[in-house]
């Protein structure tokens, strides 16, 4: 794949993970409280499944794409007798990149059956905790990815 074609599908992975959690923080959850508790545990039932569905195929393509990327710097680089150090924005894309990762493994693989558990036994106040902290580490990746960006971009 050429190496244009790998950022692209790169920065369109980023665009649908991180674009999805701003719009979800920002726009969805304030209009939440329109609904009745019930309902919005429904909604964000409904939403929160497809998205992570989609984050998990993002993210994916994120990694793949960005150390292929690499792979392919580092290979020119030693083909044409030189040697690769990896630059400063590029290692710190790859730490930030992988801690939002992590972050939303605890998030679909824990927070999120807490919240299916919760919904299923029409448990509301559960329901709302788990959704709480979903928010909040949601909150978290939305303001990592927001750094990385700027970093991808400034550095
Ligand atoms: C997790 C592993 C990641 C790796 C290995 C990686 C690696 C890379 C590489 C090698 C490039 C090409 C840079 C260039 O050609 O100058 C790139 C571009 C970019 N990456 Fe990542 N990346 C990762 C994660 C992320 C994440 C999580 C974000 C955003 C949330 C991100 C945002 C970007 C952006 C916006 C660009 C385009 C920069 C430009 O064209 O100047 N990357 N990445």
């Amino acid at each position: 794949m050429g190496y244009a074609l790998l950022k692209a599908v790169h920065v369109l992975a980023v665009v649908l993970w991180v674009g999805g959690m701003a719009f979800t923080h920002f726009f969805l959850r304030p209009a939440l409280a329109t609904l009745e508790p019930p309902q919005r545990l429904r909604l964000m039932h409904a939403v929160l499944g497809r998205f992570f569905a989609a984050v998990l195929v993002a993210a994916a393509l994120v990694l793949g794409s960005g150390l292929w990327m690499v792979g392919r710097v580092a290979r020119q680089a030693v083909q044409g007798g030189g040697s690769f150090a990896w630059p400063l924005d590029w290692v710190l894309m790859t730490a930030l990149g992988l801690l939002m990762m992590a972050i939303f493994g605890h998030i679909r693989l824990v927070l999120y059956r807490r919240f299916v558990a919760a919904v299923a036994g029409q448990d509301g106040p559960a329901g709302a905790a788990a959704l709480a902290q979903i928010r909040r580490w949601v909150g978290v990746n939305l303001a990592l990815g927001v750094v990385v960006i700027a970093v991808a971009l400034l550095v």
